[in-house]
């Protein structure tokens, strides 16, 4: 099945506070975006924000340059529905993330969690950084959340890749500096615990 398909049947047959992922709130990501200092018109992209919450606490804090990209649209769908009338001002763009074609130097702060693990082959995960590097502005932030070295080693029955600090920093080079990493314990649904770790790494430039 790919991917697209495999995301799309997920959205569509589960509620989306039952899937492993479901956070009610993105705690961790919101901090961080929050402590990069950001301006509330910065532009901030969620890559792979699926239905996540986090554009829901985005927008109760004020930030208003939103994008949430994810491949499945079922997923975008069922965020919009979420959100009602406020949907109407977040710009959301249906894509693989291994795909996409931004301008350049378009966005302040790049974040994902839980979605570059599932990056299994190394010309897909080249892709992405390339898409970090291109879309992201010098001096840019970029956040990116996996499984740790002791978390799970699948997701929604797809393998996934499990990273330390120093190995996810690795993959983004030398042109990105790791300033700061969180660990998350994340309880999921069903009742089992998840180990993320958290990225938070800054792009050369100013
Ligand atoms: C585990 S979920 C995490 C969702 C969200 N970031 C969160 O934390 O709640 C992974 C998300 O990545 C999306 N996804 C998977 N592969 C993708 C790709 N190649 N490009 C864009 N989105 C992708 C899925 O549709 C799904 O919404």
């Amino acid at each position: 099945m790919q991917s697209k398909d495999h995301w799309d049947r997920v959205y569509s047959t589960k509620a989306t506070d039952a899937v492993s992922w479901f956070q009610t709130h993105a705690d961790i990501s919101f901090d961080i975006i929050k402590a990069t200092g950001v301006a509330c018109d910065a532009a901030i992209i969620d890559v792979g924000g699926g239905a996540s919450v986090l554009v829901d606490d985005l927008l109760d804090h004020g930030y208003s340059n939103l994008t949430v990209l994810d491949i499945s649209a079922a997923a975008l769908t069922a965020a919009q529905k979420r959100l009602g009338s406020r949907a109407s001002r977040v710009k959301w763009i249906e894509a693989d993330i291994t795909r996409a074609n931004f301008p350049a130097k378009q966005f302040d702060v790049w974040h994902d969690r839980a979605v570059f693990h599932f990056l299994t082959n190394p010309e897909d995960r080249a892709a992405y950084v390339r898409a970090v590097f291109n879309s992201v502005k010098p001096g840019g932030h970029v956040i990116v959340a996996t499984f740790a070295e002791n978390g799970p080693d699948q997701c929604s029955g797809l393998p996934v890749m499990r990273y330390s600090t120093d190995g996810l920093h690795a993959e983004f080079g030398e042109s990105f500096s790791l300033l700061d990493h969180r660990t998350e314990a994340h309880h999921t649904p069903s009742g089992t615990v998840q180990q993320f770790i958290y990225c938070y790494c800054r792009k050369a430039g100013s």
